[in-house]
């Protein structure tokens, strides 16, 4: 198992790229099930939960292969299979996104049901809720949720749980929507840009989508879809995190393709703890005196404060000069990273859904262990700044959502590299 070792306190300076977003190109993929033709997307980042989906579209008779190091190619050759098992369902929760487009257009679906994980309960009522309203038949057996639909047809739904909308919810239910006979209309859908980037890639496939964007989306079936090309949005949660570690470490940093459009409540947060940050052609810059002023910050779905970012700015607030509150509004129990930051000196106390930030004047580097995607680059952030050397295991997490992080923070002088074992 790789580890991570970071020998802190360097200000990072210079270019850096963010790569495709993870989150957009899972559940286009999956959309590539909703048609026999080829599907193609460029600017797919190399990361373990794209191969990931790739083993799962594979299982379920799709050719899928990178024809490029970030071009992709999805055929469904054979349309009979309908089975996603939990061997790979459980190695990557997204890949429940199947199960709308099998539905709708091979009329049956088996596929696991996706655990809880470290950063919650993580339930799929909403998904269900939504396929049903279409038609679906669907019952749990065996661990396995399994759904059948001879045919779906169009219908008014509210996707809407205790925590707000829902995003893979919204994929899904649009994904089985546009192959339904009639007119969809999805109220309170999520609008996260990764939703929005669906719609447009179904939109070339041939579907029918008004309301892109908004809460309120209005699908209008169409009988069948054709194979499309598409390029990734850059990874918003990257580019932030790029953004904060440029912050974190006193540097000067310009993020190639980071989207202010995207960012804007991360830019505000930024700002408002002190950082400068500049909107420049084609990305974003980020310099930072090492300082920074102490915030309250909830997550919100979009365009709030991504829950992805959560962790991140955690680490750039237990440095700051004062007392934050953190509250997490999306996924309650997501502060797995409180108790590894604390062995790097850091002073976060949890309340509730809150997290009390105390600003420590240094953090010192430990040996810590990664316990899922951002709350391991959470680490990395605080490695970045803290003295002495921080060695961080388990970050097999790191490597499914971003790619060669290390490799990319060298690249701006940090002297960080990764420990084969
Ligand atoms: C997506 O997960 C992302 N994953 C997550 O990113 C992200 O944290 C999350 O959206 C929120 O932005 C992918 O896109 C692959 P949700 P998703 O359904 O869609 C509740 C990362 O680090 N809910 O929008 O699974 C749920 O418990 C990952 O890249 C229900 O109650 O999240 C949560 O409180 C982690 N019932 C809230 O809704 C449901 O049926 C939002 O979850 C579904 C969700």
């Amino acid at each position: 198992m790789d580890s991570i070792e970071i020998k802190g306190g360097v200000p990072l300076k210079g270019e850096v790229r963010a790569g495709g977003a993870k989150n957009a190109v899972l559940p286009m993929m999956a959309a590539a099930l909703l048609t026999n033709e080829t599907c193609r997307f460029t600017n797919v980042p190399k990361l373990r939960d794209v191969d990931s989906m790739c083993m799962i579209l594979r299982q379920l008779g799709v050719r899928a292969e990178r024809v490029q190091p970030h071009t992709l190619e999805l055929e469904a050759i054979d349309e009979s299979p309908c089975l996603a098992p939990y061997s790979l369902v459980s190695q990557m929760r997204a890949s429940i996104c199947v199960l709308g487009p099998l539905l709708a257009r091979r009329g049956r679906a088996r596929v696991a049901m996706p655990g809880g994980c470290v950063i919650g309960t993580r339930p799929i009522d909403l998904h269900l809720k939504g396929l049903r309203a279409l038609g679906a038949r669907i019952n749990i057996d065996r661990g396995d949720v399994i759904a059948d639909a001879r045919k779906l047809r169009g219908a008014e739904i509210y996707l809407g749980g205790p925590h707000g909308s829902t995003v893979l919810g919204t994929c899904n239910v649009l994904s089985a929507a546009v192959l339904a006979e009639g007119i969809t209309t999805i109220e309170n859908a999520a609008c996260e840009p990764e939703v929005e980037e669906l719609c447009r890639f179904l939109k070339k496939m041939g579907a029918k989508i008004s309301g892109i964007g908004t809460k309120r989306l209005k699908i209008e079936g169409v009988t069948s879809l054709k194979g499309a090309e598409h390029s990734t949005i850059p990874d918003r949660i990257e580019a932030a995190t790029l953004l904060v570690a440029g912050a974190i470490t006193g540097g000067d940093v310009f993020v190639r393709k980071a989207r202010a459009d995207h960012l804007a409540a991360v830019i505000d947060a930024l700002r408002q703890i002190g950082v400068k940050i500049t909107e420049e052609a084609n990305g974003i810059r980020v310099t930072s005196n090492g300082k920074f002023k102490p915030m309250d910050l909830t997550t919100l779905p979009y365009p709030g404060i991504p829950t992805d970012m959560q962790a991140q700015l955690m680490a750039l607030l237990a440095v700051a000069d004062g007392i934050s509150v953190v509250t997490e509004r999306i996924f309650p129990d997501r502060f797995m990273h409180i108790a590894e930051l604390g062995r790097m000196r850091a002073n976060i106390r949890k309340e509730g859904t809150s997290a009390i930030v105390i600003g420590v004047k240094y953090l010192s580097g430990a040996p810590v262990m990664a316990s899922d995607l951002r709350a391991s680059a959470a680490l990395v952030l605080a490695g970045l700044v803290a003295r002495n050397t921080t060695h961080i295991s388990r970050v097999y997490h790191i490597d499914r959502g971003y790619e060669r992080l290390e490799r990319k923070l060298a690249r701006l002088g940090a002297r960080i590299k990764r420990l084969k074992t």
